[in-house]
């Protein structure tokens, strides 16, 4: 006999069958509080308005207001957190399996049912679901802790690519001044005139370097004017560098995304392009941004080797996962298609916010 008091919920709108579960349940569990809904619009009602939680729910597919498929995405909706058996008459194994797919817990033919099988499926049930639900929980903190990390890690190359570009980047240009009117002061002492030149020479190539640091950091023109001319400049950044042919063609440019989707994406694209350079040895790239049925859809494709599943299971390094991850913090979906031999294309697809891309 079951110790814990159990609060079951059993949807079923046949009397009979009621009194039979009702029975089953009283015979198992020493303490039992036992509700009874005999429609869907009474269970909701039952669900919504429930202070202490169930720990099981048993449903009947087929009420006089609700069946099948919708009854169980109904019942689900508004109690995520609660195991659900389906009870039924239907002697459906494929729709058995599809209820299980949709997040039911059990599926058990009412002819079938005993007390010994309801017992041990509602104790399964309950005892899964606290652990898929802590392991739940426990992934959607690592992922809120990941994103914290992510979103931190950018504000701060902001603020440090803003500071060398503000602070350092001033103090040089002072100083080259400086070189220089000092410079026309010593009129035409060419040993000093030399050293000046020098130092001036020095002083040049700090800045670059400074801007150079500041701009990869955190790109000015993804900030001044948008991912799309920041991509165009990665794509032809990437161009001169490795030698390799790429072409780009973007099918509206008026879509516009939020700042925090513009910064994911372009870390994603230019993860796929360091990728690219380091390990596909391809001769060529293509880029294509694209609006489809209200998303924005980026495919980056290149015709080298491929990536081989084994190499990237075998390996420690975080560049795929990180694209996966930051695609999850936009709410985007990432597919990684490649065969080796083939070339490689990554996915990137991104749900439009319809308001802002209305004439898109
Ligand atoms: N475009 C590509 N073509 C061929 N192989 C690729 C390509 N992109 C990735 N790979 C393979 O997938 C592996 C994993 O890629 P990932 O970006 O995660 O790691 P990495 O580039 O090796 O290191 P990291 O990105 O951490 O510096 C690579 O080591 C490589 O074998
Ligand atoms: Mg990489």
């Amino acid at each position: 006999m079951e110790k814990k008091q159990f609060n079951i919920l059993v949807i079923e709108d046949n009397e009979g069958d009621f009194l039979l579960v009702e029975e089953f349940l009283y015979e198992k569990f020493e303490e039992v509080n036992l509700n009874h809904a005999k429609n869907s619009r009474q269970a909701i009602d039952v669900l919504s308005a429930k202070s202490v939680p169930f720990d099981v729910i048993l449903l009947d597919l087929s009420l006089p207001d609700r069946t099948g498929i919708s009854l169980i995405y109904q019942v689900i909706s508004v109690c995520a957190d609660v195991p659900v058996i389906v009870l039924t008459g239907y002697d459906d194994f494929d729709f058995g399996i599809k209820s299980l797919s949709l997040g039911v817990s059990d599926y058990l033919l009412k002819d079938e049912l005993t007390s010994l099988t309801l017992y041990k499926s509602i104790v399964y049930s309950s005892e899964r679901k606290k652990i898929t639900s802590a392991l739940e929980a426990s992934e959607k903190r690592a992922r809120n802790y990941a994103k914290q990390l992510n979103d931190a890690l950018e504000d701060e190359r902001l603020r440090i690519a803003r500071e060398i570009h503000d602070d350092l980047g001033q103090q040089f240009s002072g100083l080259k001044m400086s070189l220089s009117a000092l410079k026309r002061l010593n009129g035409s002492k060419s040993e000093m005139e030399e050293i000046i030149d020098s130092m001036i020479g020095d002083v040049n190539t700090s800045i670059h370097s400074l801007r150079q640091i500041a701009n990869e950091l955190r790109p000015v023109i993804l900030d001044k004017l948008g991912l799309f001319a920041a991509i165009e400049w990665l794509v032809s950044g990437f161009e001169k560098k490795n030698a390799i042919e790429c072409h780009i063609q973007i099918t509206d440019l008026m879509i516009t995304l939020d700042k925090v989707q513009e910064i994911n994406v372009f870390r994603i694209c230019q993860e796929a392009f360091t990728n690219i350079s380091k390990h596909s040895g391809a001769s060529e790239v293509e880029v294509l941004i694209e609006k489809r049925y209200g998303e924005l859809v980026l495919r980056i494709a290149d015709n080298g080797k491929g990536i081989d599943e084994t190499n990237v299971q075998k390996s420690l390094s975080m560049g795929l996962i990180n694209m996966q991850e930051r695609a999850n913090f936009i709410g985007a979906t990432l597919n990684i298609d490649s065969t080796p031999g083939t070339g490689s294309n990554i996915i990137l697809t991104i749900p439009l916010n319809d308001n802002k891309n209305i004439n898109s």
